[in-house]
């Protein structure tokens, strides 16, 4: 018999915005089931974590989403860790510019395969389970989908499908699944390959009419409040981004 307990796949959840989530949503009372890719130490010490607040309450589960196996092996080690799937999150994501005139090949897969194809195959590989308990989805989008960033079209191309998919889904999977999307503004700035300089920081910022980087907190409180206190809201893909987007 399926446990009474709600249950969360999140993403990408190891660190920054997807573990915030996660920490949200277990003080909410729900089990975790952190996905990551490379970060093992810091998924195995969020999971510890949640796990001393409240016994057998997180798992974590290691994944290569750019292969359709691993994302197969994924949702089924999700759905039958607590024999339920009451929420999916797709967080994970890759982030770096792409200037037209020297993307390759690669890149165009890199980049649409983790943040385009894996949110569509694990959905549906998700979805018995996610209709089975009327669940909802998540997915995190950027408000780059609609007004692109320079440079980057691979990405916000990316972005773009998956707001699109959030309202292809939230027509087709109704009434059992309801399915909205999350697009932040700057809320912590890219790490590694996207790395911004500080004036580009500060141009972002004197845009932004709150005038401040978001908090992760900001992302987290949206999300667990479309997965658990919207029940008649489905299709929408709210920015948090201190207004930004009224300013692009
Ligand atoms: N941060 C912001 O201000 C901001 C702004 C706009 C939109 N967003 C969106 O919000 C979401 C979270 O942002 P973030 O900055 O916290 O994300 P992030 O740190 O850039 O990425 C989250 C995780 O994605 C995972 N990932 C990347 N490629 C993967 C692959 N092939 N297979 C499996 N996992 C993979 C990585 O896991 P491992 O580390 O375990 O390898 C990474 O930790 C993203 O969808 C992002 O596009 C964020």
């Amino acid at each position: 018999m399926a446990a009474t307990t709600p249950v969360a796949l999140i993403t990408g959840a190891a660190h920054r915005l997807g573990a915030r989530t996660a920490r949200a949503l277990h003080q909410k009372g729900w089990n975790l089931l952190v996905h990551y890719r490379s970060r093992e130490q810091q998924a195995n010490a969020l999971i510890e974590q949640m796990n001393r607040q409240r016994p057998d309450s997180a798992c974590a589960i290691q994944a290569d989403l750019s292969q359709l196996s691993e994302i197969t092996r994924l949702a089924s080690e999700a759905t039958a860790h607590w024999d339920r799937l009451d929420a999916l999150v797709n967080n994970a994501s890759v982030f770096y510019p792409t200037p037209t005139g020297g993307a390759t090949e690669d890149d165009w897969s890199t980049i649409l395969d983790t943040n385009l194809r894996a949110p569509f195959f694990l959905l549906q590989a998700c979805l018995p389970s996610l209709r089975k308990h009327r669940g909802s989805v998540v997915n995190l989008i950027d408000i780059y989908s609609e007004k692109p960033v320079a440079d980057h079209p691979l990405y916000c191309a990316s972005k773009a499908g998956l707001a699109a998919l959030t309202r292809s889904w939230a027509k087709d999977l109704a009434p059992d699944v309801r399915v909205n999307g999350v697009s932040p503004g700057a809320i912590l700035w890219p790490e590694g390959n996207g790395d911004m300089d500080t004036p580009q920081q500060q141009a972002i910022l004197d845009k932004t009419p709150l005038a401040r980087t978001g908090n992760p907190d900001d992302i987290a409180g949206a999300i667990v409040f479309l997965i658990c206190d919207a029940p008649f809201i489905t299709g929408q893909i709210v920015a948090v981004d201190g207004g930004r987007s009224l300013n692009m």
